[in-house]
């Protein structure tokens, strides 16, 4: 459980919160690249952390990401004639570059200067990895690019789409980074299934050992499932501050499909009630994914998720459209749609859950130490100092999964895999605190 008003501060990001004035010292996923597919297209509304805002890409192709309001009358420049190396707003024709400077105003004489004093709030922004990502906090505190190895990959060795989710963002992120989760909510029931491959391995072993090293970028978490004389399922991820998960969706040992591959999730908050689930997937070999699974517009993808708008048809509205016969006879949620599974119940709990009603258990330690993380990260910034994982340490990191053979320690085995980029990092975290 967590106390009233601790989960009201891990919960509330708008400005002037503690928590957000956190996450103003990341990059934020903002945008897919292809929602600003060329210079002078049309403008976008989008809302971060609470604040409502506009993107555009200049003639130059510059992307401006800038409040949404007209510094003259508060119209929405989501209205606005984007020409010209700036967005015009309709009203009376003020114009703003990609950094929020008014560059032009014929409503005025020409003789006044009014326009060198009229500026809108506007964040910098960068096209990296299929990703617009802003920074929106304190200028002289901008981090180190957000290079998850996903974003250095060639554009078709990788998947990048997202789904808004209907419930505050830190729900979506305790959901995903529960990994014990997946043996029963994504379990399927029908006969002969569960016997082979990873989904096999979550069913069959629903319960195991779980080890927690704190790094200087958020945690790393390694569940071990018993599997009798094959050894232990090890599944290694990461939680990268402060809304990252890496996992492997690569297939363990002896599974038939292995692949060189990883995904993860960025859960954004887009108020305090809705939060954007970004959902990416990479190989880290130079195969590119066949042509009919990169394809940077997948507005379905994962399989069986159906989307309009970024919105889930199967959605709270409509009970995910859950099926009891289903539910009986070929999977534990009768919902279709892993993802649509995840966000069903993060979504049942509430708009903001009340984590005081909570009951944890031995399971629950990676949302438990993330909860830990955060909290002293908001008390890191409220002293002035830094949040973990503003660096460059996670980056180039891996999530790992394979059977090991009985005896095999997991740290000798998957610890290089997971630190592509050397040992000497490794080592480093190695000698940090365990979580007990
Ligand atoms: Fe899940």
């Amino acid at each position: 459980m967590l106390p009233k008003e601790q989960n009201e501060l891990l919960t509330r990001t708008g400005p002037g919160t503690r928590m957000g004035d956190v996450t103003r010292r990341y990059w934020v996923p903002a945008l897919l690249s292809w929602e600003l597919p060329e210079p002078d297209c049309a403008p976008l509304r989008l809302k971060l952390l609470g604040e409502q805002l506009v993107a555009f890409r200049d003639t130059a192709g510059r992307v401006g990401i800038v409040d949404e309001r007209c510094a003259h009358r508060c119209v929405s420049l989501f209205l606005g004639r984007n020409e010209e190396g700036g967005l015009r707003c309709v009203f009376h024709g003020w114009k703003y570059d990609v950094e929020g400077n008014c560059v032009d105003m014929p409503n005025e004489p020409a003789e006044t200067d009014f326009k060198h004093n009229v500026h809108l709030a506007a964040y910098p922004a960068v096209d990296m990895g299929g990703i617009i990502w802003t920074y929106m906090g304190p200028k002289d505190l901008q981090p180190a690019l957000p290079k998850f190895e996903f974003t250095q990959v060639p554009e078709t060795q990788r998947q990048v789409t997202k789904t808004w989710e209907d419930c505050n963002w830190l729900q979506g992120l305790e959901g995903g980074i529960d990994s014990i989760h997946s043996s029963f909510l994504h379990r399927s029931i029908t006969a002969g299934a569960n016997r082979g491959g990873l989904a096999g391995f979550r069913a069959q072993s629903v319960s195991g050992k779980l080890d927690l090293d704190l790094t200087d970028y958020g945690y790393r978490y390694v569940s071990q499932r018993p599997l009798g004389e094959r050894g232990d399922y090890t599944r290694l991820y990461h939680f990268v501050m402060p809304w990252t998960q890496i996992r492997a969706s690569q297939g363990a040992d002896g599974f038939r499909e292995w692949k060189p591959q990883i995904s993860g999730h960025f859960w954004v908050p887009i108020d305090d009630e809705n939060h954007m689930v970004w959902n990416w997937t990479y190989r880290w070999d130079d195969e590119p994914f066949p042509e009919s699974e990169w394809s940077a517009r997948q507005p379905n993808y994962p399989g069986g998720e159906q989307i309009a708008g970024f919105r889930k048809v199967r959605n709270k509205d409509n009970n995910w459209m859950i099926d009891r016969q289903v539910q009986k006879t070929q999977n534990f949620t009768g919902i279709d749609g892993i993802n649509t599974q995840d966000h069903a119940v993060q979504e049942s709990m509430g708009s903001i859950v009340d984590r005081s009603h909570e009951h944890l258990g031995t399971t629950d330690k990676a949302v438990v130490t993330a909860r830990l993380l955060l909290l002293k990260a908001i008390a890191a910034v409220g002293d002035g100092g830094d949040p973990p994982g503003v660096g460059d340490s996670y980056h180039g990191i891996r999530a790992i999964e394979h059977v090991l053979e009985p005896g095999v320690a997991w740290r000798d085995a998957l610890l290089p895999e997971a630190y592509p980029n050397g040992a000497r990092r490794i080592m480093e975290q190695l000698t940090e605190k365990r979580v007990k």
